[in-house]
């Protein structure tokens, strides 16, 4: 692979011999991430005009219903991304992904935690991806890339990351015990993934009230993170908020 030719402290945390987040691995993962553009095929326009109530664009924000939740997202989850920030670590030279990354807030705040590493942003939706990048723009093609693209399929080389974050999405992943297994690939070992959600209070029933939702439970996502390859699982939980974090093994 490009990057351990390149690279060759990449699976020790992605530095090279100053302990700088190594610049050619980053080139590479982002030549990766041009081909995977160049090869994906974009929204028909029917699609990107199909007008979506409120509760659709939790799960995949389009037009402009979807750009308003974006920003009402970013302040609205802004409690639970504070708390959730309190339960992990994030190494300052590390390479991270945030997937599911919406309107940027949380790709943000891991810059400001990494300030010698790269932020990727990952969204299956168009509008989120614009919204990343016009958020955090002032790191955009230097230590961030957004990437429009869905957990399925991520557009990583094997083993190349140190975290993956997960806030307020997995309810909409197509289908976790795979999704959690295309994590664990693009993770170097010992690399973290960490899932967290806020799912209400169980009473109120958001999986009748917005479409495509699955509101696991913490011990479901932590089953599922152990049976993806991951070990070590930690689970820290606050009202309705949970945060799982699991080591790539
Ligand atoms: C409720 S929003 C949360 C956004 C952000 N993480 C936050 O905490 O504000 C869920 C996001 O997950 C994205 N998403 C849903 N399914 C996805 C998939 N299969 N792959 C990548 N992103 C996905 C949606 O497009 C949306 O931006």
């Amino acid at each position: 692979m490009v990057i351990m030719l390149d690279c060759p402290n990449f699976s020790e945390g992605n530095l090279d011999a100053k302990g700088q987040t190594c610049e050619s691995g980053i080139q590479a993962l982002r030549h990766r991430i041009a081909v995977f553009n160049l090869s994906r095929s974009s929204d028909s326009t029917d699609e990107r005009k199909r007008s979506m109530s409120i509760s659709e664009n939790f799960g995949n924000p389009k037009g402009l219903i979807g750009r308003l939740m974006l920003s009402g997202m970013n302040m609205g989850h802004t409690p639970m991304a504070k708390w959730g920030f309190a339960q992990f670590e994030v190494p300052e030279a590390a390479v991270v992904v945030d997937i599911g990354c919406g309107g940027g807030y949380n790709v943000k705040r891991l810059l400001e935690r990494c300030p010698r590493g790269h932020v990727f942003g990952v969204d299956i939706s168009e509008e989120s991806v614009k919204k990343s990048r016009a958020v955090n723009k002032s790191e955009v093609g230097k230590r961030c890339d957004i990437v429009r693209a869905s957990v399925e399929v991520l557009p990583f080389d094997d083993h190349v990351l140190d975290l993956a974050t997960a806030f307020e999405t997995v309810y909409f992943w197509p289908d976790i015990a795979e999704n959690f297994k295309e994590v664990r690939r693009v993770l170097a070992d010992s690399g973290h993934f960490v899932v967290i959600n806020d799912p209400g209070n169980p009473n109120t029933h958001w999986e009748d009230k917005i479409p495509g939702m699955r509101a696991y439970t913490a011990e479901q996502v932590a089953e599922t993170m152990e049976a993806a390859g991951f070990s070590d699982i930690q689970i820290s939980s606050e009202k309705n908020m949970f945060c799982v974090n699991g080591t790539a093994k």
